[in-house]
């Protein structure tokens, strides 16, 4: 039998007996909009900005309105089990924290990688560190007790320095390496130019790049004595524009799952695939890099399809448990949760987080309930229709 994590409501509910209302919002929306009140203008928009008008970005949680779940009665769905095997680990969810690099910044204390990694060991959900932190991976993942860490990689253009970044997430215990491609350049997002405002040129969320041996070793002095120095190699080594010729060198940096992110077109699977990744990340980056692309959802099918068995990581427009449910029945084996998690820190620090996680596994685990798919494997693409009157 799986977490009961439906019985989040319950414990809501009787807490209400004596007077006491949760203190974090129920819904997204609302969410979002105190975040919004509680960030600093510059990371709020840095955060809820995504590229050029922000259609693509709508467009993937809107994509999900497009699908409904069929309920089967009579099925007696009284315990759940949403646990699954994922690169040889057990998790009690198929739900992960996305990667998101200015983490640190939206917590109160200007810690919120340590935060995020604090609330997937309070949750058992685990934390994709970004590559751009404000404290090191190592620190990080020190905080993830017994939840299973992933590391995030956005591959240098300095060869040592992308090796140096595996290994040291190797040596500190992260389970998969979850390289990032489609930011090697940053996309167009008119909320951070208004504002003039890219958070790592002002030498933010570099922690990763200025406590590394081969990043040091390429400064004439310590990032300590000149910052700006650091933050000008930084510019220099950040963007790696990989080609597929560049998957073998990608391959052999680690032994540990390899996981390629940014993916949306089976071709790209398949190559990928025989070029030896362990898992497919689709993802179109919440709509923060392209505009003008489809939903994220949209390629999933597809992408599924092309992997043919191996395991599919998706985010992109995940808002609910609803959400979390469709997007494991067009197939993926995992969800990641995004600009969500993000919200939570800002408006409770960890429990803000633990708050956000633990909704959407009960609203993804009572729709599983209600609607008679009591394991992961009950939800096939089978159990969902389309909406009459969606595109
Ligand atoms: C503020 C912010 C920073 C992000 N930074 C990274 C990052 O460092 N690495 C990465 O692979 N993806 C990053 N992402 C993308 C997320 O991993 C994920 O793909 C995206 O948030 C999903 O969209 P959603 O939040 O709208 O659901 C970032 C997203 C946001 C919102």
């Amino acid at each position: 039998m799986g977490q009961p994590f439906g019985s989040y409501q319950n414990e809501i509910y009787f807490a209400g007996l004596s007077g006491v209302v949760p203190r974090f919002p129920m819904t997204f929306a609302e969410l979002e909009s105190r975040a919004q009140s509680t960030l600093p203008s510059s990371v709020w928009s840095y955060v809820a900005g995504g590229a050029g008008d922000e259609l693509t970005q709508r467009a993937n949680a809107a994509a999900f309105e497009g699908w409904g779940l069929v309920p089967r009665m009579f099925v007696g769905a009284a315990e759940r089990d949403l646990s699954v095997e994922l690169f040889g680990l057990t998790l009690p969810s198929p739900v992960f924290m996305a990667p998101v690099g200015v983490i640190g910044l939206c917590s109160q204390d200007g810690h919120g990688d340590l935060a995020t990694a604090r609330a997937a060991a309070r949750t058992g959900v685990p934390m994709m560190a970004s590559t751009l932190s404000v404290d090191p991976m190592e620190q990080v993942a020190a905080e993830f007790g017994d939840t299973p860490g992933f590391f995030q990689l956005y591959t240098p253009t300095d060869r040592e320095l992308a090796a140096s970044l595996v290994h040291r997430a190797e040596k500190a215990g992260y389970e998969g390496i979850v390289v990032t491609l489609d930011t090697w350049i940053t996309g167009w997002r008119p909320r951070d130019l208004a504002a003039a405002n890219f958070p790592q040129l002002r030498g933010h969320c570099l922690a990763n790049y200025t406590s590394d041996p081969v990043f040091r070793s390429r400064l004439a002095h310590t990032p300590e004595e000149n910052p700006q120095a650091a933050v000008l190699l930084w510019t220099q080594l950040f963007g790696n524009p990989l080609t597929w010729d560049d998957l073998p060198w990608l391959r052999s940096l680690t032994d540990l799952p390899l996981i390629v992110k940014g993916i949306c077109h089976p071709e790209d699977v398949r190559r990928a695939k025989d070029g030896g990744v362990d898992g497919i990340y689709c993802s179109n980056h919440g709509g923060r890099q392209a505009n003008g692309g489809l939903p994220a959802l949209d390629a999933l099918p597809a992408i599924v399809d092309a992997a043919d068995g191996l395991p599919v990581l998706f985010d992109s427009g995940i808002r609910s448990g609803a959400d979390i449910v469709k997007a494991l029945a067009l197939g993926a084996s995992a969800v990641g949760i995004g600009r969500p998690y993000a919200y939570g820190l800002a408006l409770g620090g960890p429990d803000g987080i633990v708050h956000v996680l633990r909704t959407l596994l009960a609203e993804a685990d009572l729709i599983m309930a209600v609607d008679g798919y009591p394991t992961l494997a009950d939800l096939t693409p089978e159990t969902l229709r389309r909406v009459a009157g969606c595109p």
